[in-house]
């Protein structure tokens, strides 16, 4: 019995849902613990595609419990949205499928009219957020005005909280040139929308504590990645919460030696949506290649995603700070029919090499990737289902990034079903 995190290794969009729901056939509990809509977790089941925003990737298991943490920012009306979607599939969720956090904060229409606001005030300087309104709704918590998920189940509690926030965030619209946003309206729909989450809406990191404390199989499922981390990231173009290793502990409230292994989630290549650095970055042809082969578009707003070559060094800095136990290599088969692939091992800065991304903004931008050449292999990979079946060049390729890094491969997506996964090592027990 081992609890297991899974942890977006490069700029998000790393494949993450689809390793959750294969890993959550195990799990007794899913918890989402961080992030908001601005993930996307695009799941292929049978065919049939499922966008999950909020609501965990272990949703689709018969025998799971999912649960979105205090750390995650909810937007009500996306939430029940995905639960309608869900119930259209035929998938009942009650509280035994899916619990809520009564703490985690609420992501109000202020919320997103602010980041919007803001984005087109900053025109070039522009982070490039998905627009849903998470860095504000974050900021709420950090000044503690947030109105949390809770509080929407009790008219004087969502009241009282309004009081401490609403001028304020108002005046900041206003001072955007945007509509500032009219209460009552707002406080009908939000209580409206509290109902129908009410039977959902419990102390869930209770609930989390008390299945790790009983040894039950917990997959805390990470959004986003450790490249966007608030603090880790490569600030400012980062997301506003904290998307590391470490955050399980401290968004969901469990003690950090209770996760017991790290699985980082690592596409074979690089993607970055928004802006921001991003040193393999391909700006030719090859890069709108690899963007159409690999669908890169963004799961949440469709937007284009940046592409490049596989950055090790980038790697390197993600696995200092999470402690990888183990590796999934995702969308291996995008890369077929190359000739040669480059990786990057290091960056050359002001004339030396290092090993691995400079967390200094300065010199970051300063960075040159040095790259190794590996040789590249030709053919469909879609339907090979192991190791041994996969070609030379790709096993070698997989060889390099375990011995660059230093830490195994257990998982390699060849395809985005969730049967198209050779399992080389378990993830659970490795
Ligand atoms: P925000 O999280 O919407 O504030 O956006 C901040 C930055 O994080 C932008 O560059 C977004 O494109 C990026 N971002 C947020 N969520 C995701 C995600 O799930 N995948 C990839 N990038 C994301």
């Amino acid at each position: 019995m081992a609890s297991l995190v899974i942890i977006g290794a490069q700029w998000g969009d790393e494949g993450k849902g689809k390793v959750v729901d294969l890993l959550a056939q195990r799990a007794r509990m899913v918890v989402r613990y961080q992030g908001g809509n601005n993930a996307g977790h695009t799941l292929v089941v049978e065919g049939q595609k499922t966008i999950l925003h909020l609501v965990p990737s272990g949703i689709l298991q018969a025998d799971t419990r999912n649960v979105i943490a205090q750390g995650v920012v909810v937007d009500p009306a996306v939430l029940v949205r995905e639960l309608d979607a869900l119930a259209a599939r035929g998938l009942h969720v009650g509280p035994e499928q899916l619990v809520i956090s009564a703490r985690a904060a609420v992501i109000m229409p202020y919320h997103c009219a602010i980041d919007a606001g803001r984005e087109s005030r900053l025109g070039a300087g522009r982070i490039g957020t998905t627009g849903r309104g998470i860095g504000p709704a974050y900021e709420d918590v950090a000044a503690r005005r947030a109105v949390r998920v809770g509080d929407l189940l009790d008219r004087a509690r969502l009241d009282a909280r309004l009081d401490r926030v609403l001028d304020e965030r108002n005046a900041t619209l206003t001072w955007l040139g945007s509509e500032p946003i009219a209460r009552e309206a707002m406080v009908t729909e939000l209580l409206r929308l509290g109902e129908r989450l009410r039977p959902l809406v419990t102390d869930a990191e209770c609930l989390v504590r008390d299945a790790v404390e009983a040894d039950v199989d917990v997959l805390f499922e990470g959004a986003q990645g450790v490249l966007l981390d608030v603090l880790h990231g490569t600030f400012p173009y980062v997301t506003s919460s904290h998307t590391v290793s470490g955050a399980v502990a401290t968004s969901v409230g469990v003690p950090p030696w209770r996760v017991d292994h790290v699985l980082g989630i690592v596409k074979a290549y690089t993607s970055r949506v928004g802006e921001g650095p991003f040193p393999t970055e391909l700006t030719d042809a090859l890069g709108d290649r690899l963007r159409e082969v690999g669908q890169e578009f963004g799961s949440t707003t469709g937007r284009p995603r940046r592409c490049g070559w596989l950055d090790l060094a980038a790697l390197r800095y993600a696995h200092r700070i999470n402690g990888f136990t183990g590796l999934a290599v995702t969308k291996l088969d995008v890369l077929s029919g190359l000739e040669t692939l480059k990786v990057c091992v290091g960056y050359r800065v002001d004339g030396r090499v290092v090993d691995a991304l400079p967390a200094d903004e300065g010199v970051l931008a300063r960075a040159e990737p040095v790259y190794a050449e590996l040789p590249g292999w030709q053919g469909d990979l879609s339907a090979v289902e192991s190791l041994e079946a996969l070609p030379r060049e790709a096993r070698g390729y997989l060889d390099f990034i375990e011995r660059e890094l230093g830490v195994p491969v257990a998982l390699v997506g060849v395809g985005p079903g969730r049967r198209q996964t050779l399992e080389l090592r378990d993830p659970w027990t490795d």
